[in-house]
């Protein structure tokens, strides 16, 4: 419960003066469930039994429903805001679990009726003896995922994804005497509004993580309360995490997705398999049959290349997942489809490409795939930014004219950047090959895990 602003402190303060009473009134209240037992056997105590129902009663009315978005607060504190999250266990994203310590073993109830306003929506937190009135439990973990990015966009939504991936890698990893990590709901919040969904990438890619369907808690657009028996809350994406939480999430992601696709392990350490992976419309190649020449004519030069080229448009979420396991290289301009690049073996290579423009105006945001890279074990090889395209003189802002383009081709810069990175994938995978014996034992270690 610590708190950086001093009006929450305030806040917190007098929640703590209320902590006394409550406790208190928890003890009679189990002191008379007690008694309420035998006054059943002794019917003398039927004015204790109830007293007992009194103060149930009471505890019922004791929960207090507050906004789910504290707009005093930031952005990534501003759900749940009286309650502070931990990276427990260790190196895992900070979280909330309820019932918990934490909570007092309270459970989390939500209100929610708006998909357009986090304010309009509540939360308290009760004893599950003691719930609000008309609240439903639901049975079973939630997971609960607060976002200030959304659930559709691939990238936005995998940096959503990735704690509790990680929260479900970690039971079934650790095997028995773990409590229960896989969920039997999710509820979905960007900025406190509730959500219906993930995209449907993003929600095949969370359903072969679990094992289980997505069932989403909708609140169905009323105020009535609903209580999760357990939920485990992450409100600030990643951060907390541990870069060998990171990467071990993403390698259960990876592994789940490919046994869910039946994709099979151990490709030949002597091929070195090269992806081009179009996109149609915005940030394509202009001339898509001259950028496959390049790359083509590089990868004849390379023993054991082969190039393959594709449409993410029209590929199934299996397809993707195949074609990406098969991939060391990856080409591809600026856009969602390099999220796949997930589904790629540790150390494969990614090389990006942008329209003129946005290397000058489009901000930090434009490398989201480079780190992204970097945090699943990949090695982004670098960008290339057309030089060549109209200005845009008049734009109001960075990326009003600039932003879809299409992008154009350098065949020398091209050939030696490909010959470089081709090359150096190629030794990669030889050295690998070489350490046979310490690539199976980490093969083994992700298997069991992911099995
Ligand atoms: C959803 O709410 C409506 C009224 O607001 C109610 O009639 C309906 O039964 C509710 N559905 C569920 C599944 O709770
Ligand atoms: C993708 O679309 C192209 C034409 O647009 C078609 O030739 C190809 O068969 C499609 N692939 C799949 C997997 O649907
Ligand atoms: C390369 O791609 C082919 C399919 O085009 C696949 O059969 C093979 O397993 C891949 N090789 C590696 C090392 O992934
Ligand atoms: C990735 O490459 C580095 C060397 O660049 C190597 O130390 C590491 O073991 C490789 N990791 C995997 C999973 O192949």
């Amino acid at each position: 419960m610590k708190k950086s602003s001093n009006a929450h402190h305030k806040h917190v303060k007098g929640s703590l003066c209320l902590i006394p009473p409550l406790l208190l009134a928890v003890l009679f209240y189990l002191q008379f469930q007690t008694l309420g037992f035998f006054s059943s056997i002794f019917p003398c105590g039927a004015g204790q039994s109830a007293a007992a129902g009194d103060y149930i009663d009471r505890l019922r009315a004791s929960a207090t429903f507050l906004p789910l978005k504290d707009t005093r607060e930031w952005a990534e504190a501003w759900f749940i805001s009286n309650v502070g999250d931990t990276s427990e266990p260790e190196g895992e994203a900070k979280n909330i679990f309820f019932p918990s310590p934490v909570t007092d073993g309270r459970l989390l109830c939500l209100s929610a009726p708006s998909r357009r306003d986090g304010t309009k929506n509540a939360y308290a937190l009760a004893w599950r003896d003691a719930l609000p009135d008309d609240a439903e439990l639901r049975t079973g973990l939630a997971y609960v995922s607060e976002t200030a990015y959304d659930h559709s966009n691939l990238w936005h939504g995998i940096s959503a994804l990735i704690p509790f991936a990680s929260w479900h890698a970690r039971g079934v990893c650790e095997g028995r005497g773990r409590r229960e990590t896989t969920p039997a709901r999710w509820a979905l919040f960007h900025h406190g509004e509730v959500r219906l969904g993930m995209s449907p990438w993003l929600t095949s890619l969370a359903e072969a993580t679990t094992g289980v369907d997505m069932v989403v808690e909708t609140f169905n657009a009323s105020y009535t309360p609903v209580c999760f028996e357990e939920a485990v809350v992450f409100r600030r994406n990643m951060a907390g995490m541990t870069r060998e939480r990171l990467l071990a999430a993403f390698d259960f992601m990876r592994c789940k997705a490919r046994a869910q696709c039946g994709v099979v392990d151990g490709g030949d350490p002597s091929v070195v398999n090269v992806t081009i992976l179009f996109r149609t419309g915005a940030r394509a190649f202009k001339d898509e049959a001259a950028v496959t020449r390049v790359f083509q004519n590089e990868c004849a030069r390379v023993a054991g290349c082969k190039l393959t080229t594709a449409r993410s448009d029209n590929l199934t979420f299996c397809d993707q997942v195949r074609l990406m396991s098969g991939t060391d290289v990856l080409i591809s301009s600026h856009g969602a489809q390099m999220t796949n690049l997930v589904f790629m073996e540790r150390n494969s290579s990614i090389m990006e490409f942008y329209p003129k423009g946005w290397r000058e105006r489009a901000g930090g945001g434009q490398f989201v795939y480079r780190w992204g890279a970097d945090r699943a074990g990949m090695r982004h090889e670098g960008s290339w930014w057309d030089p060549n395209g109209e200005p845009c003189p008049n734009s109001p802002d960075i990326l009003s004219c600039y932003k879809n383009r299409q992008i154009g081709h350098d065949e020398a810069y091209f050939a030696q950047w490909a010959a470089k990175v081709f090359a150096a994938n190629k030794e990669r995978k030889a050295g690998l090959a070489a350490g046979v014996a310490a690539s199976t034992r980490q093969r083994e270690a992700t298997t069991t895990c992911c099995s």
